[in-house]
């Protein structure tokens, strides 16, 4: 089982549902990226911050050696650490990533966060996470235009077949396409009943801009890093509303809440260390959810954000 497609604003195809790289383990990884791929992922999400493109990439190569998959068939997606903001720092960063994967491109390389800090060159720390060193956060003077034509160097040079954004508020989204000679292709933000976001989707739609859901099932993610927001969140995954339309259609609250994102267009890419709800995840656009039940679903919100900066004692307020 594969999952359909959606076509980018450059006509690049893009699945509709990939995998989540974030938090999965690094001596699982490789296995697991070899595994969805049998499962039927062809997208994969992941980021210099993840630490595990190596890992990601053996799983890859593994699914390329054995012929279950060309490299084509498949839709790689990375992105560009905060600490890579300034514009002769892109370029070598892109192909290092790409070096980690063992790829020559990127199907889609995204800027993570609109944060620019201070480089740490990768032989010193990598990834570099937030803190220049100890518990210093230190920004970079490159401005987010700088970035992002650093970005469409990558693009035109191929190493990187689409350009997306992270993370970004409607603001920023007006502001890159002021400057922009190619338009992003994909925002990805966190998207879940609790932070539906409508403004944020409906100017991304006006603008042909297609829209990747993270964290689709809201505050789950986050337990596992024991967010104090998390833990006093009741989860979505067993919320009533969601259970009793999962009843009906006699799929998981899971597959619920990732078909109220698919079923609008939006892409999505959900995060497993298990098979069984990894195949589960998958299988997400198969059912129809009625009107009312999306409707019922969008009501939950919350405007509940839980990946901000602040919420991990990062003092960077960008959704402030
Ligand atoms: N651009 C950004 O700033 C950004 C930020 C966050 C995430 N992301 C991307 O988005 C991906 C997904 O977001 P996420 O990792 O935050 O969270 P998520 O996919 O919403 O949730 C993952 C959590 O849900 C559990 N889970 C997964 N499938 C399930 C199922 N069918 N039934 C019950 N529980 C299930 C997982 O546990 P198990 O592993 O035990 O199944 C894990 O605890 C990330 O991996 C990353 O690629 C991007």
């Amino acid at each position: 089982m594969a999952a359909p497609t959606i076509k980018l604003n450059n006509g690049q195809n893009m699945p509709l549902v990939g995998f989540g790289l974030w938090k999965v383990n690094n001596d699982t990884c490789a296995d697991q990226v070899y595994n969805a791929i049998k499962t039927g992922y062809r997208l994969f999400d992941g980021a210099c911050d993840y630490g595990n493109e190596v890992e990601a990439g053996q799983g890859v190569k593994r699914a390329i050696d054995e012929g279950l998959v060309k490299r084509e068939d498949l839709f790689i997606v990375s992105k560009l650490w905060n600490s890579f903001h300034d514009k002769d720092k892109v370029m070598p960063i892109c192909k290092k990533q790409l070096g980690d994967w063992g790829l020559d491109y990127f199907d889609l390389y995204i800027i993570h966060f609109p944060i620019a800090l201070k480089y740490v060159d990768p032989s010193v720390r990598y990834p570099p996470g937030f803190f220049y060193e100890g518990d210093k956060i230190v920004l970079s003077k490159a401005s987010l235009e700088e970035t992002y034509h650093a970005m469409e160097e990558c693009y035109e040079q191929g190493l990187i077949k689409s350009l997306g954004i992270s993370n970004y508020v409607g603001s920023l989204v007006l502001d890159v396409e002021r400057y922009a000679k190619h338009l992003p292709q994909t925002l990805q933000i966190e998207h879940h009943p609790y932070l539906v976001q409508q403004d944020l989707i409906d100017l991304c739609r006006s603008r042909g801009i297609a829209v990747t859901a993270y964290s689709s099932f809201g505050p789950s993610s986050f337990l596992e890093l024991d967010m104090k927001r998390a833990r006093d969140t009741p989860l979505l995954l067993e919320h009533p509303t969601i259970k009793s339309i999962a009843d009906k259609h006699s799929k998981t609250p899971a597959q619920v809440l990732l078909r109220w994102s698919t079923q609008r267009g939006i892409a999505v890419i959900p995060k497993s260390n298990n098979q069984d709800r990894l195949a589960q995840n998958l299988d997400v656009c198969s059912f129809e959810l009625a009107k009312d039940e999306v409707e019922s679903i969008s009501g939950l919100d919350k405007d509940l954000r839980f990946n901000s900066p602040t919420n991990y004692g990062i003092d960077i307020p960008i959704f402030a």
